[in-house]
């Protein structure tokens, strides 16, 4: 069976979906993007994700194609059509099409507005957070805006591929100051050697992750204190744990960073604790 796509406007077989070659987001990465985790059906913290998109939309003064009432019905129908029930679901809005010049278009363009869905096994992404991957840092080089939720992710790609390329699943950015921002699709997160969990403030010129968010307030549940704060990648390696978050990770502990042990190079507590609660709270 094909997937089904949406695009501005109508359900369409995914490999016979396209978009305008004038689309300002194929020209100029003019646009932003959502992508949130299905798992059992439901999406998971949708309402946060479409605040998060309203607020990138804002930011870059493009004004949404749709009200968030009919997005969601789209969103449910591209699921629905689909037959997925553990599914990525990524939606992406670009300022519209235009003939290509770096000013915005003085005259109202519609926005483009594309959601797709994928399949993703989330028992398969709980199996690898407790069995914990692998990190390697990378020069965090990316633009002074990474609160928006920007297309244009050409840094994000060449940090995770110098990872890959050293057998690495994540990369963990760091700033001119040594200091961790956070993964190149995560937010990093880190038990210090100390025993103090803590994770960079959203304030910093990073993404302000949904599962971040989420996971903060399964931290608030279980009692456990969490400080906002900036870590160096010296003493993150002297850390008993890190690990990342986001929508398709979910709690993934780092066990190696730089083919350095974390910890003593297993899952730790505070991490188990967190990947338990988490799918605790999305299978509920
Ligand atoms: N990435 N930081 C960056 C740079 C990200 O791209 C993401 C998400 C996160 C985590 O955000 P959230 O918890 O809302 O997923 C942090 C998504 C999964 C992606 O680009 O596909």
């Amino acid at each position: 069976m094909s997937r089904t796509a949406y695009v501005n406007g109508a359900y369409v077989p995914t490999r016979d979906a396209l978009v305008h070659i004038n689309d300002r987001g194929f020209q100029f990465a003019d646009g932003v993007y959502e992508g949130i985790g299905v798992r059992r059906g439901n999406m998971v913290d949708l309402e946060a994700h479409l605040d998060r998109l309203w607020r990138s939309l804002g930011e870059l003064s493009i004004t949404a194609p749709m009200d968030r009432g009919p997005l969601r019905v789209v969103l449910s129908e591209v699921i629905r059509r689909n037959l997925f029930s553990d599914a990525f679901l990524y939606i992406q809005i670009t300022r519209g099409v235009a003939s290509r010049d770096h000013a915005i278009p003085t005259v109202d363009i519609p926005a483009s507005l594309i959601v797709t869905c994928k399949r993703l096994n989330f028992d398969g992404v709980k199996n690898r957070a407790l069995a914990g991957v692998t990190g390697s840092t990378q020069p965090d080089i990316r633009w002074g805006r990474c609160d928006v939720k920007s297309t244009g992710l050409l840094p994000n790609i060449l940090a995770k591929q110098a990872a890959r390329k050293t057998g690495a699943f994540e990369a963990i950015l760091f700033d001119s100051d040594g200091y961790i921002t956070e993964g190149s699709s995560t937010n990093v997160w880190v038990v210090t050697e100390g025993g103090d969990l803590i994770t960079r403030p959203t304030t910093d010129n990073i993404l302000a992750g949904i599962t971040r968010a989420r996971v903060k307030t399964i931290t608030e549940k279980l009692k456990i204190s969490v400080k906002e704060a900036k870590i160096s990648i010296e003493d993150a390696k002297k850390a008993q744990e890190i690990f990342l978050t986001s929508a398709t990770s979910c709690a993934t502990p780092i066990i190696v960073l730089d083919g350095q042990k974390i910890g003593d190079g297993t899952v730790g507590p505070v991490a188990k604790r967190l990947i338990d609660a988490y799918f605790q709270f999305t299978d509920a």
